[in-house]
């Protein structure tokens, strides 16, 4: 199997698990139990995670919430700051390319009389395309606006926002601003206080941790950020978030951190030319193939992705006749009636684009042998294809 999907998941890294285990046999202990030494001693090191998490964020570790992933987060900060008691302002605006863990609490906001801004994005063509220019969240946003949640990178097309001058422009009208990083941490560098972010969610399985830890870092500096909990209880995590503290999960979550950080400027550039290599391969396998998302340039686009339409077959077809080979197409199969990416039609793509559309995520395990082998596997996926079927229906 050749793994290309690193924007679905990544491997948990052997170290990773290694400082885990012992939080989880030896050194058990319910990280809120103050009486004995076993709780201390998880809640030690918990604290500990906290503030190695947040040194690597550029955040503070009191203004962290462990959560079980970014869906959990992303629901925190919307749902959150919009539903808290205290909260007068109703209008809330995003991005037509968010995540649907962003985009379906919007709406649910929505459905209960909230006003919502969806923003539209650079089209396919345009320079940065996924981008949200900021001139059109300034024309958006009024002095009812509470949050704005615009995505650091995009999990489809790997589009990088500017996101210290979209949350320069929230603050211009004292709204918070939120941003889900799940695609953009151990990927690029992050530093939550420079850019001045209220809100950032993260998920440890995206950054070579485990699944079902995430966080969320709650405010920076004097502004205030109110937040009501989704999940009550115990009152553990400041009453932020109810539950037993997923303490093994942390200290893997922070440790997964710690090594993407130090690993980041070496794996950025390798990883770069690997996929901009993979993408010169398919050109030549594929005459005609279209780059969807923006240009291949590290200001704009995640080293990690690369996202293509070949002319003369869908994506899933090709996906089920290269079996060996672990890449995702944005057309979404499971579901009854498959849908195309709104990522890629909010960017301007066709519908047949949308469903011929490959996404690849390479990831620090990648080697130049796997980007040669992958693409000889698609290369005779395809030449199956066209030997055994007729032409696809959605060739323009
Ligand atoms: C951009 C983005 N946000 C949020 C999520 C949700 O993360 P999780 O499934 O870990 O909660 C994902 C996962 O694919 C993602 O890519």
């Amino acid at each position: 199997m050749i793994y290309l999907d690193h924007h679905a998941t990544t491997p948990a890294d052997p170290e990773v698990v290694a400082a885990m285990i012992p939080w989880m046999t030896t050194d058990f202990g319910n990280p809120h139990s103050h009486t004995h030494s076993a709780g201390r001693r998880a809640a030690q090191a918990c604290d500990e995670a906290l503030e190695l998490l947040a040194a690597r964020t550029g955040g503070r570790a009191d203004s962290l919430v462990v959560t079980s992933g970014a869906t959990e987060s992303n629901n925190l900060a919307i749902l959150g700051v919009m539903l808290h008691p205290r909260q007068r302002r109703r209008h809330i605006i995003t991005a037509s390319t968010e995540h649907p863990s962003v985009l379906e609490p919007i709406t649910q906001l929505e459905d209960q009389g909230f006003r919502v801004t969806v923003l539209p994005v650079r089209q396919q063509g345009e320079p940065g395309c996924g981008i949200v220019d900021p001139e059109v969240l300034r024309a958006a946003i009024d002095d009812q606006t509470a949050l704005v949640s615009i995505m650091w990178a995009n999990n489809e097309i790997g589009t990088l926002q500017p996101i210290r001058e979209l949350a320069e422009i929230a603050h211009t009208v004292g709204a918070l601003f939120h941003t889900d990083a799940t695609q953009a941490l151990g990927r690029i560098p992050i530093d939550i206080t420079a850019a001045e972010i209220d809100l950032l969610s993260g998920s440890a399985h995206k950054f070579y941790g485990p699944k079902g830890v995430g966080f969320l870092h709650v405010g920076i500096g004097t502004r205030r950020v109110r937040l009501r909990p989704l999940l009550q209880g115990g009152g553990q995590q400041r009453g932020l978030r109810g539950g037993t503290l997923n303490s093994a999960g942390l200290i893997g979550m922070a440790e997964a951190i710690r090594l993407c950080t130090d690993e980041l400027p070496r794996q950025s550039q390798r990883i770069a030319s690997l996929r901009d290599d993979l993408w010169r391969r398919l050109q030549i396998a594929f005459p005609g193939i279209e780059l969807n998302g923006p240009d291949l340039r590290p200001e704009w686009r995640l080293a990690e992705n690369l996202n293509v339409s070949p002319l003369d077959v869908e994506g899933e077809t090709l996906m089920a006749a290269a079996p060996e080979l672990a890449i995702s197409s944005g057309a979404a199969c499971s579901s009854v009636d498959p849908k195309p990416s709104h990522v890629l039609t909010a960017i301007g793509l066709s519908e047949s684009r949308a469903r011929r559309s490959l996404r690849f995520g390479l990831g620090r395990g990648t080697t130049s042998r796997e980007i040669e082998t992958a693409v000889t596997m698609l290369a005779a996926a395809r030449r199956h294809l066209m030997r055994t079927t007729r032409p696809s229906s959605h060739a323009p």
